[in-house]
């Protein structure tokens, strides 16, 4: 049977249009399923939108509308982002469809049933303009982060999940399975400021506004945020539906991508309510640091804001997907600034790649007529080193693109096109067609096209109008070379003829016209 890669990313909030940094974890997400796709397996994304809460149901009210009218828009608008920037999600999941309101409410039955819900009280420090509860450090000089004004310090009914009954299994988990948290760093985060110090019950019902699901047995309650968001993953498979076989075909998740700030949501109380519901666990939650500013978090009122609609018009959605994935590191936030994005535009995407293309194709055509000559059986020492570097590179690329660091992998692959454009001037082939040295001449071409070849399928997952190009530009047609496993050879070029048309696929850009265009954008909006 086919191997099967099930992904998700979080639910969004609708609260406006997404900025590169949340259309980050998406664009993310679809790299790694389409990964999958190219190697054959039978792979499923899911995402949607995150859908009540008194904020919704306010913001709703200002605009004239009812909630759901809002949502409802708001989710058009995802899915119309989505399809602009190619993301090939096979689910798109509101959290106000019936099929996961009413399995939310059945869910919330079985916790009770089972003792894991259980009425208390809430109390906290209440904002009344703002209508929300803070706990005491989310407070800013003991005032509403929100508004800034007095807050009280009151209770009310509501339902509490015990949290504090499954600690010691949860810990127990992350000892036993090394892949669950990635990276490892975050498991410890997890330990050290939120386990060890005790473990708080969760509050999962609301009484002050009414835009959520109900409890059934209680009414006035209504099911708040977690509880009813983290679900959708299982609901969207049809999780206790009477059609659950996608549930059976996929769950668990082989990934979750979640942003660092959902963290705690997703490798705690996540598991915790799958460890109640008796179901395995996702194989990896993949946390993934923020896209920041220089000046901090984008914001509207900082003047800061980068719309990914506006990059994808003006550089493409490959060079856009570039510079978000290329830019991410691993261990600490990206840095987003017009700058780093027209040098990646100028040096990796122009300079390295399109030149690689173009000079290949250029020289195939002026000392063989567009001809590919064949594999030769015995490459050299020079040649050899290259092919091996190539395999090497690829293992790399894999090793940690299966490992998700996949701002590293892409390095990987860079590595590959600059030591590959070294090869052009290490043969030299101008001064071997000179000396007529056409064996060698016939090597070095075909060691340059193969090596294109294999870089433009290992960009495909992220940059797949590009590696369409360069396979048409360099005469791959036939499928089995475009396949992931035809990287495991280096041999079976044949018949190929590459295209007479100089077609740059980039084209170098005006360092400070693009950055003061970019700049104004990050003005106006
Ligand atoms: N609705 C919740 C998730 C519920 S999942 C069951 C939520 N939504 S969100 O719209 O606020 O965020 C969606 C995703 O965008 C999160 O993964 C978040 O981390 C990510 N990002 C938001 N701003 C970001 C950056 N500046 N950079 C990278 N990712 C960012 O959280």
């Amino acid at each position: 049977m086919n191997k099967k890669f099930f992904i998700t990313t979080p639910i969004y909030y609708p609260s406006g249009k997404f900025h590169i940094g949340t259309a980050y974890t998406t664009v993310l997400a679809d790299s790694i399923k389409r990964y999958h796709v190219l190697k054959g397996e039978d792979s499923y994304m899911l995402t949607g939108t995150d859908e009540h809460g008194q904020k919704i149901q306010e913001k709703a009210q200002s605009l004239g509308k009812t909630p759901k009218e809002y949502v409802d828009e708001m989710a058009k608008m995802a899915k119309d982002l989505w399809e602009q920037m190619e993301i090939q999600h096979d689910d798109f999941i509101q959290t106000t469809e019936e099929r996961h309101e009413k399995i939310v409410q059945k869910i919330f039955d079985k916790f009770m049933e089972q003792k894991d819900i259980y009425k208390g009280e809430y109390e906290g420090w209440y904002c009344i303009p703002c209508e929300t509860y803070f706990t005491k450090t989310q407070l800013v000089d003991g005032k509403c982060p929100d508004c800034g004004r007095e807050v009280k310090r009151m209770k009310e009914e509501a339902y509490f999940f015990n949290m504090k009954k499954y600690a010691d299994r949860l810990l127990k988990y992350y000892d036993e399975h090394p892949d669950f948290i990635k990276p490892e760093y975050r498991k410890n985060e997890m330990i050290n400021n939120f386990i060890k110090p005790g473990l708080e019950d969760l509050c999962v019902t609301r009484t002050s506004f009414d835009w959520g699901i109900k409890v059934l047995k209680d009414p006035k309650h209504v099911i708040y945020v977690w509880l009813d968001a983290l679900t959708n993953y299982l609901t969207a498979l049809g999780y206790m539906s009477q059609d659950d076989s996608l549930f059976k075909k996929y769950w668990p998740a082989d990934l979750q991508v979640v942003g660092k700030d959902i963290a705690r949501f997703h490798l705690i109380y996540w598991p915790i309510f799958l460890m109640a519901l008796d179901l395995p666990l996702p194989k990896t939650i993949l946390v993934h640091n923020w896209i920041m500013m220089k000046d901090g978090k984008m914001s509207k009122s900082k003047g800061n804001v980068v719309y990914p609609e506006d990059l994808v018009d003006r550089y493409g959605l490959d060079a856009t997907k570039y510079f978000l994935l290329r830019e991410m590191p691993v261990n600490q936030d990206g840095l987003f600034t017009p700058e780093a994005f027209i040098e990646r535009y100028n040096f990796d995407l122009c300079n390295d790649l399109s030149n690689l293309l173009n000079r290949t194709v250029a020289m195939v055509n002026k000392y063989f007529e567009g001809k590919l000559p064949k594999y030769n059986g015995t490459p050299n020492a020079v040649d050899k080193e290259l092919e091996e570097y190539a395999n090497t590179k690829i293992k790399d690329f894999e090793e940690k693109w299966n490992d998700y660091q996949i701002s590293v992998a892409i390095q990987e692959i860079w590595d590959l096109v600059s030591r590959t454009n070294k090869y052009i001037d290490e043969t030299s082939p101008w001064q071997l067609a000179k000396e007529n040295k056409k064996e060698e001449l016939e090597s070095s071409m075909y060691h340059l096209v193969e090596n294109i070849r294999k870089i433009a399928i290992l960009i495909a997952p992220f940059m797949n109008d590009t590696s369409k190009n360069i396979l048409k530009q360099i005469g791959i047609e036939k499928e089995n070379l475009k396949t992931w496993d035809s990287l495991n050879y280096y041999d079976k070029l044949e018949d190929i003829k590459v295209t007479d048309k100089k077609e740059p696929i980039f084209m170098r850009l005006n360092k400070e016209e693009e950055v003061e265009y970019i700049k104004s954008l990050m003005k106006s909006n």
